[in-house]
């Protein structure tokens, strides 16, 4: 597969068929910011930041960004990588509109209609997985196969970061939901357990300064 940046060409993503998969797509792309803000309570911008610094992405790196969305988080990651950042998500129609804000940004990215239990990348290429707030729009068995493949295409030490909604407490309120997210089905105290048993090492998760959302980390065995 060709890895040079398709920023630059103009997308016809959104007329491309939606690759099968049991994800949870999201075809309304062009609303798609405006609920983040929303949720986020403006906060959008900070968490993709956040996100990325928890990431620590060095100048040079090779960042994947699975279930991308509309891309703002990996063009953060780009802004600090300036090695090939390559985006992912299952909706042409969020394809469509992350490869019109890199247009417009004159930014290189590789964005790309894709999955992330099967990204078609070779083995061992990125130095860093990040994934946003897309896990909980898989069943727990596709969880498991997408952070495989996350695992399969990192370099020996390379980072996965994960940032979700967190599991409701046990017989709490449902913790991970707000009142205009529903509570997921599986999420980032769960997650850890996921990222230990897909075969990365030096596993870590907390909560992250944003409401209702968590992280898990962890590293490729080098
Ligand atoms: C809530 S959005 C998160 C988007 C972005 N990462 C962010 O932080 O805003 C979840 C995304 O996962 C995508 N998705 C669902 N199943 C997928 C799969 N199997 N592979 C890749 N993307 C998938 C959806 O189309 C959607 O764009």
């Amino acid at each position: 597969m060709a890895h040079s940046p398709r920023s630059h060409s103009h997308s016809h993503a959104a007329g491309q068929p939606a690759p099968a998969t049991a994800g949870r797509l999201i075809r309304w792309a062009w609303l798609y910011d405006a609920v983040v803000r929303v949720i986020s309570l403006g906060q959008d911008r900070a968490l993709r930041r956040w996100t990325v610094d928890l990431a620590a992405i060095q100048p040079g790196e090779t960042v994947l960004d699975v279930g991308c969305g509309t891309g703002d988080l990996t063009l953060e990651a780009a802004g600090r990588a300036a090695g090939l950042v390559i985006g992912l998500d299952a909706a042409p129609e969020m394809i469509a509109v992350a490869r019109q804000k890199a247009a417009r940004r004159r930014a290189a990215v590789d964005f790309r209609v894709g999955l992330i239990e099967a990204t078609g990348l070779p083995a061992g290429t990125c130095d860093v997985v990040l994934s946003s707030l897309m896990m909980h729009h898989l069943p727990a068995d596709l969880q498991r196969r997408g952070l495989a493949e996350c695992r399969r295409v990192l370099k020996p030490g390379g980072r996965l970061v994960v940032v979700d909604f967190l599991a409701p407490a046990p017989g709490g309120p449902a913790g991970g939901a707000n009142w205009l997210h529903p509570a997921p089905a599986a999420a980032a105290p769960d997650l850890a357990r996921l990222v230990s048993a897909a075969g990365f090492g030096d596993v870590t998760s907390g909560t992250a300064p944003f409401p209702s959302l968590g992280y898990v980390g962890g590293r490729a065995a080098a």
